[in-house]
């Protein structure tokens, strides 16, 4: 079902094709911006309505904005792939679609249906097409943020009645330019970053804010990134601030942490564990101890390890330090060989280099 159409305004003044191809030599990742910007408002009253693409730029808010003061917001991250020859893909649209639709039953914020989340891409897509780099096989994309928030000017504690939802674009460079290099991570002990009955399975900024001081604590000691425990036990692995991890033991099962409800359903994690069966590994969700791991890589029963998610799509994990101790990395310097395969076959899916048996791609241009 839609409910918008979007008009486009064009800005005088677009990057030129120099300044676009500099940017794509040295993107970094979140840095630089397309020339436009999605937005669409919804009312109450009068449902969603006034889709536009507009020039990307400052938006206006009051500062009585509701999500300044009570955080009522939700967003996605997903890619913008070139194939080899010029079209413009993505993956697994419908599943980031549900997923924002999910985050906004829990945030109190009006769904979008998939038919819009979609046709928001294409929008933006058909005037800023060129902003997606070429295809060179170095995995750069576009990154795409689709965003909703609560734009209503009302201080008080309710749904606002007023909501803006967004997309923005942004081009990114490959995540491990010199090679896979395994993260260290540290063991987030005292500082949950969601709790049972919380926000922790939408994706939300507040989860994310919550996840900082872990970080920060984390850094303090010399690591890249924190793992988060469950809040209630503080025993269970729950997932990292922007990234659920697998575990793959001596006997080939590739284990991920179960959906505890203040996990992060991942897509990457759920394309994972269809592909695993491909790569004659058994696919097991279930509860994970953070002694396991500890055990784990001492015994042997744990070989390889890694995080995932849509930025840096596989990222293999190192060692893990916490408060007093270390446990040292399995799977070389690179990361083990089945975390290198599941990473080539997930990029040469997104990237048109390998069939896409499961229907997974979408054109967006
Ligand atoms: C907290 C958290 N967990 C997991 C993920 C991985 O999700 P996906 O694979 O859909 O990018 C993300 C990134 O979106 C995240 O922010």
């Amino acid at each position: 079902m839609t409910d918008l159409s979007f008009t486009t305004l064009r800005r005088e003044d677009p990057a030129s094709d120099a300044r676009r191809a500099e940017i794509h030599a040295n993107p970094g990742f979140g840095v630089h911006f397309t020339d436009h910007m999605v937005s669409a408002t919804w009312t109450k009253d009068g449902g969603w309505h006034d889709g536009r693409v507009v020039p990307y730029g400052p938006i206006q808010l009051m500062p009585s904005a509701a999500v300044l003061h009570y955080a009522q917001e939700i967003f996605e991250g997903m890619k913008a792939y070139r194939h080899e020859d010029g079209s413009v893909w993505t993956f697994r649209p419908e599943a980031n679609a549900a997923r924002m639709a999910r985050s906004a039953r829990r945030l109190a914020l009006p769904e979008l249906s998939e038919a819009d989340f979609i046709g928001s891409l294409k929008a933006l897509l058909a005037v800023d097409e060129a902003w997606v780099p070429p295809a060179d096989g170095s995995e750069a994309s576009l990154y795409l943020r689709p965003f909703m928030y609560a734009s209503e000017s009302f201080l008080g504690v309710r749904p606002a009645n007023e909501v803006t939802y967004s997309v923005i674009a942004s081009p990114a460079g490959p995540y491990f330019a010199g090679g896979l290099k395994p993260v260290k991570l540290w063991i987030s002990q005292d500082y949950a970053r969601a709790g049972a009955g919380g926000t922790g399975a939408a994706k939300c900024g507040g989860n994310y804010a919550s996840s900082l001081a872990g970080q920060l604590e984390g850094i303090e000691n010399g690591c890249d990134q924190a793992v988060f425990l469950d809040s209630g036990t503080h025993e269970l692995i729950e997932e990292l601030g922007g990234m659920n991890l697998f575990f793959l033991t001596k006997d080939g099962e590739l284990v991920t942490p179960e959906l505890s409800g203040s996990i992060l359903e991942g897509i990457t994690r759920s394309s994972i564990l269809e592909l695993a069966k491909d790569l004659d590994l058994t696919p097991v969700e279930r509860k994970v101890p953070i002694q396991e791991w500890k055990d784990g890589v001492a015994s042997g029963d744990i070989v390889e390890i890694f995080a995932c998610g849509t930025a840096a799509v596989i990222t293999p994990v190192g060692e893990l330090r916490w408060e007093g101790g270390s446990a040292p990395a399995v799977g070389g310097p690179e990361g083990g060989e089945v975390t290198r395969a599941i990473r080539s076959r997930l990029l040469d899916i997104q990237y048109g280099r390998a069939e896409d048996s499961r229907g997974w791609l979408t054109r967006l241009a």
